[in-house]
């Protein structure tokens, strides 16, 4: 299945070589030829700062301020691919001709305050929700209907459109993209079995069949940008519409997508869970607590980014759907990421929320100072303009 060399963690942790000294999370590292100052990476969050689809200038201050507080990566907020079908979103990023200078100015800034950015290309497939969606099987989930499955051709179409933004972002100096696979959303919709029952050898049962289309728009756009630019996918076993879902129900399936992935020349896989201290399968007999990002990691050896509640206690659904605050969790938090990085679990860490709330959290981290840290609070997202019906039936809301 794959040629890596499998470390088991519990043996590791016996050697003696795992510490929880924080200072790993501040080593630099290098992802295909970009080199990044240390592990901290903001998430792709949308922020409602779009107009007609391109970043304002307070959406490039935001992003620069994240920067300037210590954090090396910064990836850009889901951006519909240049194809009409990605989204109806009002508030939406795009990505394409037209909103290249939006994002150019947000990439400046960041690289001027000295960080890096990455892109993230989005399509919401079956998510959208006024009955036009094109997907893989006209499914956001196995009970709703939304839509229609796309014809070949319109795959075809949606590719060009993935590439076409890729190369906007390579061409204003993003140092790559990520393709958003994650959550629920269009890719994802091919990914997981509940939203893809085709059978032209893009769904069904197997995972390879179902991983194949996502693979396919990593390999046009490796083909269209070269070698040198990073690209990495985001993927989630949950769904906004279930979270109990599974792309991947056993490490050899996580394994055989992940590597998939990598032959399709992806650098880096952003494994996208609600806590990141919960192991993937905590029921296994050896007590491995590897998290989602971990089994990627050890299945496929490609570098991977873990996320998920970083510094808070409540993850990010419950504070969308419940309107609840989270309260703090940092020093528990630094160190079990600590011990976990230098055992080789996961290799950067993405913070969400808890950027949002302080933009220094970071630096604060580096200076021992947890106590400083302002706790993110749900207030801070201000109105979500964004049509959430799909997922608020789906959890009976
Ligand atoms: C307001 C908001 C918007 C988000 N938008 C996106 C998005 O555009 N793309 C994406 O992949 N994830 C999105 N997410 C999920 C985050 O990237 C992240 O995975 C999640 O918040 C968990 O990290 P946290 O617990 O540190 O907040 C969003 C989250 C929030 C809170």
């Amino acid at each position: 299945m794959n040629d890596v060399h499998l470390v088991n963690h519990a043996d590791h942790a016996k050697d003696g070589g795992m510490t929880n000294d924080p200072a790993i999370l501040f080593t630099p590292i290098t992802l295909n030829t970009t080199r990044f100052k240390n592990r901290w990476v903001m998430p792709a969050m949308q922020r409602g700062m779009c107009v007609d689809g391109s970043p304002s200038a307070d959406l490039a201050a935001y992003y620069a301020r994240r920067a300037q507080g210590g954090v090396a990566l910064i990836i850009g907020e889901s951006a519909a691919i240049d194809h009409p079908s990605a989204t109806v979103q009002p508030t939406a990023a795009r990505l394409n001709a037209a909103t290249r200078g939006g994002w150019a100015r947000c990439v400046d800034q960041v690289l001027g305050a000295g960080g890096q950015m990455m892109l993230q290309l989005w399509h919401e497939g079956a998510m959208r929700a006024d009955g036009q969606a094109l997907s893989a099987s006209g499914l956001a989930h196995p009970g709703k209907q939304s839509g229609r499955a796309a014809t070949l051709e319109e795959l075809a179409d949606i590719r060009a459109g993935y590439v076409r933004s890729a190369l906007v972002a390579q061409e204003i100096g993003a140092c790559g993209v990520e393709v958003h696979a994650a959550h629920g959303y269009f890719l994802d919709q091919f990914l997981w079995q509940g939203s893809n029952n085709r059978d032209d050898g893009y769904g069904g049962p197997d995972i390879a069949h179902r991983a194949r289309f996502p693979a396919e728009i990593v390999a046009d756009i490796r083909a269209a940008c070269g070698p040198d630019f990073l690209i990495g996918l985001r993927f989630s076993q949950w769904k906004e519409v279930d979270f109990t879902a599974r792309v991947a129900p056993s490490p050899a399936e996580l394994a055989q997508m992940a590597t998939i992935f990598r032959h399709a020349g992806v650098d880096v896989l952003h494994a996208s869970s609600r806590r990141f201290w919960e192991p993937e399968w905590p029921e296994r007999a050896d007590g491995d607590d590897r998290n989602l990002a971990g089994w990627t990691k050890v299945g496929s050896g490609v570098p991977v980014i873990t996320v998920g509640s970083v510094g808070l206690d409540i993850d990010v659904m419950e504070v969308l759907m419940q309107g609840v605050d989270p309260r703090p969790r940092v020093a528990e938090a630094i160190d079990d990421l600590a011990r976990r990085m230098s055992a080789g679990e996961f290799d950067m860490v993405a913070v969400g929320r808890a950027l949002i709330g302080d933009p220094d959290f970071v630096l604060k981290v580096a200076a021992d100072d947890y106590a400083a840290i302002r706790t993110f609070r749900r207030d801070d997202l201000g109105q979500l303009e964004w049509d959430l019906s799909i997922v608020e039936e789906a959890h009976g809301v």
